[in-house]
C-alpha cells in the first residue's frame, strides 16, 4: 500500500509551536516512528505553507495512491479550493487534526474538507495520524 501524509501551514513547526496544544515532538521524529510501526506500507510525506502547492500535491497523488491523510491546518477552515480538490480526486482522503478543533475557537468548527473526506479523526494528538493510517489497512 502507498499512502501519503499531507500537512498544511505551520505544521513544519510541530514540536516548537504551541507545545501545550500540539505536543513537543517534531513531525520528522514522529514520522520515523510511524514508518517503523507500519513497516509494510509506503508512507510518503509532504508539507507546505502554500495553498496551491497542497492542491497540486493532491492532484499528483489523487489518482494513483491508496490513501491520503490530510491535515490542511488553518486552510481547513478557509479553503474552498482545497475542499474542491479533495472532491475532484479519486483517492480516499482522511481528514486529520491533532487538536480537538470543536473544543477551540468557533472559526475552527467549520471545515471545507470534511464534506468530501471519507472520514475525520481529530483530537488525539499526534496519534490522530496513526489512527488515520489504520483506517486504510
Ligand atoms: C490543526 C487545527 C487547525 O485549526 C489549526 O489551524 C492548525 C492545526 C490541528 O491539527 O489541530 O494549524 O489542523
Amino acid at each position: 500500500k502507498r499512502l501519503i501524509i499531507i500537512n498544511g501551514p505551520n505544521l513544519n513547526l510541530l514540536g516548537k509551536r504551541e507545545p501545550t496544544i500540539y505536543g513537543s515532538l517534531s513531525f520528522t521524529d514522529y514520522l520515523e516512528n510511524l514508518r517503523k510501526t507500519f513497516s509494510d506500507i509506503q508512507i510518503d510525506y509532504f508539507q507546505s505553507n502554500i495553498e496551491g502547492e497542497l492542491i497540486d500535491k493532491l492532484h499528483e497523488v489523487g489518482f494513483s495512491y491508496d490513501g491520503v491523510i490530510l491535515n490542511a491546518a488553518a486552510y481547513t477552515h478557509t479553503s474552498v479550493g482545497l475542499g474542491d480538490a479533495v472532491k475532484a480526486i479519486e483517492t480516499k482522503v482522511v481528514e486529520v487534526h491533532i487538536s480537538n478543533t470543536f473544543g477551540r475557537e468557533a472559526f475552527r468548527h467549520q471545515s471545507y474538507i470534511s464534506p468530501n473526506a471519507s472520514g475525520v479523526i481529530l483530537g488525539f494528538g499526534m496519534q490522530s495520524y496513526e489512527l488515520a493510517i489504520q483506517s486504510f489497512l
